[in-house]
Formats: C-alpha cells, structure tokens, sequence
C-alpha cells in the first residue's frame, strides 16, 4: 500500500520511516526512530530526487509506483550517495530500466563502487550552476562538498521554490504521518534530536556547513520550501532552522548555561558534579544539565556540548589515566571539531590524582579555541567539608564566566 504526502503541487514525499533500526550509521542510538526522504516530482518529465535505505525499499517502490500508474520514471536525480539515501538506486534502475541519472562525476564514482550498473543508463553530469528543465520545472544545482560526503550536492527548483537539501537541515525522528515542521511542536520535541543528528553526523564540517549557507543565502527569499533526506520539510520560519544551523556549524553556543558531565565509580564523584550544580543554582544560574558519561550515548553528549557555552567535566583517575569513557567523550568533542567553549575540572584519586591534569591537558592541546578556568575542585576520594571553599570558588566563577 502507498503512503505518500504531498509536498506542494506535483511535488510528493514517497519516503519512509524506520522504528526498527537500533543504531544509525550503527553507532547512534534512535530510540524515535529516522525518516529517510524521497521525492517525486510529476511535471511533463517525471524525477525522483533520491531513494531510501535498503530497509525502506518496499516502501519506496509501492509509493513511485502509486504515483506514477502508467509514466515512465524519466530520470533519477542524486544528491547524495550515503547508503541510507542511495541503497535502492539498483532497485529503481532494475524498474525503470530506461531512466536517465542526474548527478555529479564523484557520486557515479561512488555508484560504480557500490555495485550499482549504472552504466547502461544516460548519465548526465552536472556541477554547479548547471541548470536542468523538466518541463515547467528548471532546477540549478549547487555543490554542497563533505556536507556530508565529498559528492553531496543540493537541488534547487527555481519555479517553486523547493530546496532538496540532502543531508543539510535534516533530523533524527520518524515523522510518523506529520511532513512539515509546523505539524509538530519543533522547539520542544525535535530540536534536540536535530541537534544530535548534526552534530555528530556533520559536526566536523562545520566550515562546509558554513560555505552552504553562504551560499543559500544568495538565494534566501527565493526558498519557499526546505526537503531534507531525513526529518521534516522546512515551508514556515525557515529563518528559525537556519539560524541554528548557522550556530551549530559556527560551533557558538546555542545557550548560556552550563554542561556538567562526571565519571564516577563509586558515587562520590558524581556527589560532587550535583553538589556543583545545585550552588550553580542556588545562585540563580539554572541552566544546567548533568548526565553521567559511563550510561548516557556520547552522541547525547556531544549534543549537548554543541549546545552550552560552558562544560565541567568531572572525572576520577582511572589507571592513572582519565577515566576511559570520559577520555572517549574528550576524544569525540576533538573529532567532531567543537570550539569555543568554556571549561571547568573536577578531578578526583584515591592515591595519585592525574585525571585534572590530563583532562586540562586534553582541552588546552588538543581542543581549538576552549578556555579553561583556573579553579578547580580536587578531591581525595569523596568531597568533605574541608573543600567547601574550592567547591565555592569554582561555581563563583562558572557563575561569573556565564553572565559575562
Ligand atoms: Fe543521511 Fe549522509 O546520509
């Protein structure tokens, strides 16, 4: 059975969504699942503006085939070649065996790798500024490189307006029946699931990110509609979406506020993380989150961290070392490239109390642009009255950083 939605005129959602996949990119968790976008465009030449994951191919041919009843598929239009979006290509070519490809020389590469015969079909080339005429509807093609692989372009249809930004602008979370953005409450249920997507997922091409937006920004009022390959189509408060987006890839804190995350064994590293936090609060300074490295998915981490302006992280000394899970949180905040933040320690040791010092260092050589504060709350194995003052002078000056 189809499940389709209309985009806008001629223009149909023929995409699917996934509550079955556990870990996307088998390495982030998508408890609310993921949407991956197709488009069909039905003008005088008909196009599909690329496929689905290999889970959602079923989907995807009932729903082209609804569509298009007795039409051929004219041509096949892809943006970008990440197996989520570009599994079904073979499936598309085997059934429309006379379909033309629209892409760009690195994507046929990158189906020829694949497996994909794409050979027997006409290939045709386009770079950007390139334009491409369906019949009423013209598209122009702008390159949109390691957003999020190096072949990855977007599609803008000059007649309405509709701009089928591959990876850009997507989201994690099935859409469930609801297309657009304005069906679902965004702020409060979506935005930090969006975050997540970016952020680890594009996080480290933040300055390719940033050359698109440039670029879209040319064309900024001429955009009536944002289709992404995964979440909701953008057709309202575009200028919401892009402006975080214009954060997010700036790597500027999305909020003040601050990002407590402790590595505990045994409790009392974690007793200090909620100590700090509720001095944080009793000072007025309540936006703050604390999350345990050792059960929270470092995706949610990094999330987070793209979000705050300020970071603790509080950590025992673990074979003399900082604290494995911990280290790897250090190590996915340097992969993913975030910036300009500001940190705070927490250190703790039984007997040699490294972690500060490797943490500190870490931040300061490894990480771009981060400040660390001096302060810094040492522990001998738990905290005690006798550090109220160290305890005290750190969240004074988290305190102070923040309204700064
Ligand atoms: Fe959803 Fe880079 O693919």
């Amino acid at each position: 059975m189809h499940c389709v939605r209309e985009v806008t005129d001629n223009l149909y959602w023929v995409g699917a969504n996934d509550h079955r996949l556990t870990l996307f990119e088998n390495i982030h968790p998508i408890p609310k699942g993921v949407s991956y976008n197709a488009y069909l465009l039905l003008d005088k030449k008909t196009v599909l503006f690329d496929t689905v994951d290999w889970s959602a191919c079923r989907q995807l041919l009932q729903n082209m085939e609804y569509l298009l009843g007795d039409r051929p598929l004219d041509y096949l239009l892809i943006n970008h070649m990440e197996p989520d979006h570009a599994a079904t290509i073979e499936e598309v070519l085997i059934r429309w065996p006379q379909v033309k490809i629209i892409s760009n020389d690195k994507a046929f590469l990158l189906m020829r790798q694949f497996g994909f015969h794409v050979d027997s079909h006409e290939l045709i080339s386009v770079k950007e500024g390139d334009t491409f005429s369906f019949g009423d509807h013209t598209v122009t093609f702008v390159a949109a490189p390691m957003v999020h692989w190096p072949e990855a372009m977007v599609t803008f249809d000059t007649t309405n307006g509709v701009l089928f930004s591959a990876d850009a602008f997507g989201s994690f979370i099935a859409l469930d029946g609801k297309l657009f953005a304005d069906e679902v409450n965004f702020d409060r249920d979506w935005l930090d699931e969006a975050r997540r997507y970016l952020t680890n997922i594009v996080g480290k091409y933040g300055p390719h990110v940033q050359l698109l937006l440039k670029k879209a920004a040319g064309i900024l009022d001429q955009i009536k509609f944002i289709c992404p390959l995964h979440g909701p189509v953008w057709r309202k408060d575009l200028g919401y979406f892009i402006d975080k987006y214009d954060k997010w890839s700036r790597y500027e804190p999305e909020e003040k506020g601050v990002l407590i995350v402790y590595a505990s064994m045994y409790g009392n590293t974690e007793a200090a993380a909620q100590c700090l936090a509720a001095k944080l609060c009793e000072q007025g300074l309540t936006n703050v989150a604390v999350y345990d490295v050792s059960n929270t998915h470092v995706s949610y981490l990094i999330s987070e961290a793209f979000k705050y302006s300020h970071i603790v992280l509080a950590s025992v000394t673990y074979n003399l070392g900082i604290y494995p899970v911990m280290h790897n949180f250090l190590m996915d905040m340097k992969a993913l490239n975030l910036q300009n933040r500001t940190f705070a320690i927490i250190e703790n040791g039984s007997w040699a109390v490294k972690s500060g010092d490797l943490m500190s260092a870490f931040i300061t050589d490894q990480l771009k642009n981060m400040t660390l504060l001096n302060e810094r709350l040492s522990l001998a194995s738990s905290l005690n009255e006798s550090k109220a003052a160290e305890l005290d002078s750190l969240a004074a000056a988290l305190v102070e950083s923040v309204k700064g």
